[in-house]
């Protein structure tokens, strides 16, 4: 395409066309239709039927995945957070560390067990928590850590491990974003004592809708976790449902439909994984040479699964002056979008600026913070700076033929660069 052309911004042509702007995620095929189709017209429409269920297939597949020893599935990635806070003993008065950028969900399901999230400051390049200022949050009330393998990238476990052992922590991977991601050679899902995946139809792994996946190594944690998420209930094979409730219980079971779609999804798994190894570095590298764009890194020893990609702007490092990281932001969000380049902003705050955690939310007599002690803060300027001077792709290049769409956005962030005094002029406006 030619450099120098018109901006979209300004009545020239998109450097994307529709179809690369709008590639669909998840892919659905014929075999999927018919793995739903089969679970309806078969006799498990949920997963509490004793014996082999499409649910208890997807769950040692999982954990075979995984190279760990349990899987209990679960409706949603949340439901898997809170089933392993509540199966590794974290409850009232407890305090969970978690990073200060994330998805809501991580933050909230220290709540829903009674317990306190305490937010930690990430790292500028891996942007998962950063271990050091984990630590600096620890006390006598401390219980768990939820190091989160944010985009994809797995957080760095050697450190929280070695953080947890030093504390008698819990460690629960949120690994909602981060399927098939390895640590130094090992699986996220295998790395600390449990682990929550979601399948939530934007993820690597979907379902058709909602799902979650927790993972452990640990016999009586996926005990625990199977008695919790169908009301306490003890379910023995061959022997008939007796609705005696042996512990606090909730409905947090998965569906054979949703067990059924994510199964013919994983059959495909490794070829579309495959695919994004294909795709997303190169898209990587031609952005990287742009001036004041930082791109996604691996760190040695890791897979990342690309499942969000984060740019971050730096205006000085491209010779912009008056221009402040979020006006760089906003300016290039409004040129690359008119080019048909779909960034979004994932995450407008950092977690603790939430209003839920700000004002403190609990139940009606304002449990748990109102019985629980002052937690711990500190300060977050890495997590700001990211929420502020970044931008996300999402969905569109986790397809596996996303190739030549990825070609495309870098012609529009190239476009866009071509003409830096005009995206200077617009974002001194929005700075
Ligand atoms: C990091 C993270 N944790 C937890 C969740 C919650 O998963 P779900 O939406 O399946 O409840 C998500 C979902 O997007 C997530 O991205």
């Amino acid at each position: 395409m030619s450099r120098h052309a018109k901006l979209a911004a300004f009545g020239g042509s998109p450097a994307v066309s529709p179809r690369a702007r709008d590639l669909p995620w998840p892919v659905i095929e014929d075999a999927d239709r018919a793995a739903v189709l089969a679970v309806l017209d078969g006799d498990h429409l949920v997963s509490n039927a004793d014996g082999p269920t499409r649910v208890s297939e997807l769950e040692e597949r999982w954990a075979a995945f995984c190279g760990t020893s349990h899987c209990v599935a679960t409706s949603n990635g949340t439901t898997a957070l809170t089933t392993a806070l509540h199966a590794l003993g974290v409850g009232a008065g407890d305090e969970v560390i978690v990073p200060a950028l994330s998805f809501i969900a991580t933050g909230l399901a220290p709540l829903h067990q009674s317990a306190i999230p305490v937010f930690a400051d990430i790292d500028p390049v891996t942007m998962n928590i950063d271990p050091r200022s984990a630590a600096d949050l620890i006390t006598e009330r401390t219980a768990a850590i939820i190091p989160v393998h944010l985009h994809g990238h797995p957080a760095d476990m050697d450190a929280v491990d070695a953080l947890a052992a030093r504390h008698g922590l819990a460690v629960i991977e949120d690994a909602a974003q981060a399927h098939g991601a390895t640590w130094r050679g090992k699986p996220v899902g295998s790395l600390g004592d449990a682990a929550a995946f979601s399948l939530q139809a934007t993820k690597n792994l979907p379902t058709c809708g909602e799902g979650g996946l927790l993972t452990t190594a640990t016999a009586a944690v996926a005990e625990r976790a199977t008695l919790a998420r169908q009301f306490g209930e003890e379910m023995t094979a061959g022997r008939s449902r007796d609705y005696i409730s042996h512990i606090l219980g909730w409905n947090h079971k998965m569906n054979p439909v949703q067990a059924a779609f994510a199964l013919s999804q994983l059959d495909r798994f490794a070829d579309y994984e495959a695919a994004r190894q294909r795709n997303v570095p190169p898209f990587l590298s031609r952005i990287a040479g742009l001036p004041g764009i930082t791109v996604p890194t691996v760190q040695p020893g890791c897979t990342h699964t690309w499942h969000i990609l984060r740019f971050r702007f730096d205006p000085e490092a491209a010779g912009l002056t008056g221009v402040t990281p979020a006006g760089f932001r906003r300016a290039v969000h409004r040129l690359l979008r008119a080019e048909g380049v779909p960034v979004s902003r994932y995450q407008v705050m950092p977690l603790p600026e939430q209003k839920v955690f700000t004002d403190r939310a609990g139940d009606s007599h304002g449990h748990p913070w109102a019985r629980s002690a002052p937690p711990p803060r500190a300060p977050h300027p890495v997590a700001t700076a990211v929420v502020d001077d970044s931008l996300t792709l999402q969905r569109r290049h986790l397809h596996p033929d996303a190739g030549d769409a990825l070609e495309q956005y870098a012609d529009g962030f190239e476009k866009v660069w071509d003409q830096l005094p005009t995206v200077r002029s617009m974002a001194r406006a929005l700075t």
